[in-house]
């Protein structure tokens, strides 16, 4: 795999500069912003869309996929984080499943608890960073779905991770997917702006969006840097992804107290493929 850095590159003026890996974390401005969030519930809900949920088709296969390997219909306790408007926590919920759903975006808790009461479904929908550890332990089944784990740096990822372990019961299991080198090899730096750049997507009046794709190699890291010029405020947005190998992945578990058990292509259960973007686990505590 042949990845050109520029890690050093300052561009003029040192305008250009990428930060070290993971620096800056501005994961609940992109998540929980009131006009961004709007734009991303939007995504969430767009049966097709790919930038905040996978589209709906393969959640349904998903969720129905869980629902049977993990015997949810006999009242098993999930915990869904990062669990967005809920596509998969009411899911989870009407196949039998006692469901707990966390989120930090406030748009996506609402959305998610309106939704499950139009459904009759009695869902805890916890508005909570879940780097906080919000709930308490007992869980059968801990889901992180839509690569989650990859937005955050080594340190909040052992953070989760081990709040995760902390949280499932003796023979509880964790359930994740993440982005393989396989997808890290097909990413490119490159750089563009423009004037309500993605169609007002970033701010509710007149903006400039200046956007970068940094690659960091060795480290498998790409940052999706966005920085937004309004008349009376700038700002950044860093859209960070860790791209994993199956032994980093099963390394960073392992540190966390968790033991890797089965690998599949995506959360619903295809067959475990080397070439594949995605690699999901199942892990249990180690
Ligand atoms: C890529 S979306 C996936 C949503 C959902 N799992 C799905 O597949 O439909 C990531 C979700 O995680 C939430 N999130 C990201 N970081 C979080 C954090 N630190 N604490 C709580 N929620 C977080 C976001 O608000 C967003 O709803």
């Amino acid at each position: 795999m042949t990845v050109r850095t520029i890690r050093h590159f300052a561009g003029p003026c040192g305008l250009q500069k990428p930060p070290l890996p993971f620096e800056p974390y501005t994961a609940e401005t992109l998540w929980d912003d009131d006009h961004i969030s709007r734009h991303m519930l939007a995504h969430h809900l767009d049966t097709d869309s790919e930038p905040a949920s996978r589209p709906h088709g393969f959640i349904e296969r998903s969720a129905r996929w869980i629902s049977d390997r993990f015997a949810l219909d006999s009242g098993r306790r999930v915990a869904d984080l990062g669990c967005g408007p809920g596509l998969y926590a009411t899911r989870f919920a009407a196949s039998g499943a006692a469901v707990t759903g966390v989120d930090f975006s406030r748009r996506s808790i609402a959305f998610a608890r309106q939704s499950a009461s139009e459904q009759g479904l009695a869902i805890d929908f916890v508005r909570a960073d879940y780097l906080d550890s919000p709930l308490d332990p007992g869980y059968d089944l801990v889901t992180l779905v839509y690569c989650d784990l990859c937005a955050l740096g080594p340190d909040r990822r052992r953070q989760l991770l081990r709040s995760c372990r902390d949280l499932l019961t003796d023979d509880g299991s964790l359930l994740l997917d993440v982005f393989s080198l396989q997808a890290f090899a097909g990413r490119q730096e490159s750089a563009s702006h423009g004037y309500r750049f993605m169609d007002g997507f970033w701010a509710p009046g007149a903006y400039w969006c200046f956007t970068s794709t940094h690659m960091y190699d060795p480290e498998h890291v790409v940052l999706d840097r966005y920085t937004i010029v309004e008349p009376r405020r700038i700002r950044r947005v860093y859209n960070w992804l860790q791209y994993f190998s199956r032994e980093s992945l099963t390394a960073e578990f392992a540190d966390c107290g968790l033991r890797v058990e089965e690998w599949y292509g995506n959360v619903a259960g295809a067959d475990f493929d080397e070439e594949g973007d995605v690699m999901a686990v199942v892990a249990r505590r180690a």
